[in-house]
């Protein structure tokens, strides 16, 4: 072992290893923390000015209405970048993206828990930027659900109503009301000790509830709940949002949720907005390459190509003609990225393979995931790795070569320069 550790090659390579993955030193990293700090406060200040120049006014009819909302951290990060979204009453809006692209913070701006770095914020028509937390009449469900342990159900919904100074009656009331809608009246006197994971998010919302606030957020409250608790709490909240009539913001990394419960997801990336629409206008019409890969599971397979004439030539050779209605009035460059969805590859005998005979091609299965009612079926096509969705009657194994048919009309252009999509 000793010997080995001596190894000439050991030495040689350690260094290189290092420098791979340690770009900069501790120097180097006070420096830039130093530019990015005085960066940041160099756009607070233009920010800041801009908006002294805007004039606060909520169009008419939105409930929310959040306007160029920036936020720059002290340590000058940019975390939030011109957030403009306007929401009418009683949607359920839903904040989705990957870990860090400021979804907590732009709902904890929301909520005021965070100052707002400029921009304007208005709920039910009220300009907001100043307004304390306790006076913004929103109820907020942490992903922790910081239950008070040594209080009952009981008092744990009651305690924010105490703090309101409402009369005995009044939080009686209110208790019993969110108890029976929720579903936990015999729970009532029992200690969150004792109880299970989904019934103390039960109380959690409970006991947001209970305030009769205009606006409901929710950050990740579903994100420590097993599997199947998530499904079952999921269609619970969003009925929940219909009883109360309430305007409900959700964050959420999953983009599963957001599909399922939202009536407009915003799709963030590094703190940009990157597109809003309903679940069934993204996942048709994603702008980008980025959302449409982020919604949708399993994920859009993308294909390096060239496009001429309405055909898309992969670089492996296989030829796709696209139809003309996809294609028309549109400038596509020569070299496209080409995406297909897992759910868009059928089986290379059926109906779809005999409206297009020429898009049936031959893969090789890698992997064949069985989920009970289909296959996700992992494969090489050529070089390239993609996933089709089968109907679990179809068997596949491993290694097998299967034909496919690839449904042209279904198609996605992007632009690789830019990720933009064309259609
Ligand atoms: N107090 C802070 N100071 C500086 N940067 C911060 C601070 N809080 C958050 N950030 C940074 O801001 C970015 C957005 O954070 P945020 O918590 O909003 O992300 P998120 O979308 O909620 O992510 P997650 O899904 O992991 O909860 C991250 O890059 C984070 O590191
Ligand atoms: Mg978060």
């Amino acid at each position: 072992m000793a010997d080995e550790k001596k190894d000439t090659k050991e030495v040689v390579e350690k260094p290189v290893k290092e420098k791979k993955f340690h770009k900069e030193n501790f120097f180097q990293r006070k420096q830039r923390e130093h530019q990015e700090k005085e960066l940041g406060k160099k756009r607070l200040s233009e920010a800041k000015a801009l908006d002294a120049k805007t004039p606060k006014i909520c169009p008419p009819g939105i409930y929310v209405s959040l306007q160029n909302i920036n936020k720059i951290y002290d340590n000058g990060f940019h975390a939030v970048h011109d957030f403009s979204i306007d929401i009418k009453q009683h949607e359920f809006i839903v904040f989705v993206g990957p870990s860090g692209c400021g979804k907590s913070t732009t709902l904890r701006m929301i909520a005021g828990l965070e100052d707002i770095s400029s921009g304007n914020l208005f709920i039910d028509g009220e300009y907001m930027n100043d307004v304390a937390p306790k006076d913004r009449n929103i109820a907020m469900v942490f992903q922790s659900y910081a239950l008070y342990p040594h209080m009952t159900v009981y008092d744990n919904m009651a305690f924010p109503l105490k703090i309101m100074h409402l009369t005995k009656e009044e939080i009686n009331s209110r208790v019993m009301n969110a108890a029976k809608i929720l579903q936990i009246e015999p729970l009532l006197d029992r200690k969150p000790k004792a109880l299970s994971g989904g019934q103390r998010q039960r109380v959690a919302l409970g006991r947001a509830i209970v305030r009769h606030a205009k606006v409901l957020l929710m950050d990740e409250p579903l994100s420590n709940l097993d599997a199947k608790l998530r499904v079952q709490m999921r269609s619970e909240i969003v009925d929940l949002h219909n009883k109360l009539n309430a305007t409900t913001i959700y964050v959420t990394h999953d983009q599963t949720e957001a599909m399922t419960m939202a009536t407009r997801i915003v799709i963030l990336k590094d703190g940009y907005i990157q597109q809003i629409g309903s679940p069934i206008d993204i996942f048709a019409h994603p702008v980008n390459q980025f959302v449409a890969g982020f919604i949708g599971s399993p994920a859009m397979n993308f294909f390096e190509a060239t496009y001429k004439d309405g055909i898309v030539t992969l670089i492996t050779g296989e030829k796709i003609k696209i139809p003309s209605e996809l294609t028309a009035g549109k400038t596509i460059p020569e070299n496209i990225i080409w995406g297909l969805r897992p759910e868009d590859i059928h089986e290379g005998d059926g109906y779809h393979a005999s409206l297009y005979p020429d898009a049936i091609f031959e893969i090789t299965v890698t992997l064949a995931e069985l989920l009970g009612n289909e296959y996700y079926i992992h494969a090489k096509f050529g070089d390239i790795g993609m996933i089709a969705k089968f109907p679990a009657e179809n068997k596949v194994t491993v290694g097998e070569k299967v034909k496919v048919c690839f449904n042209p009309k279904k198609s996605h252009i992007f632009d690789p320069k830019t990720g933009v999509a064309i259609f």
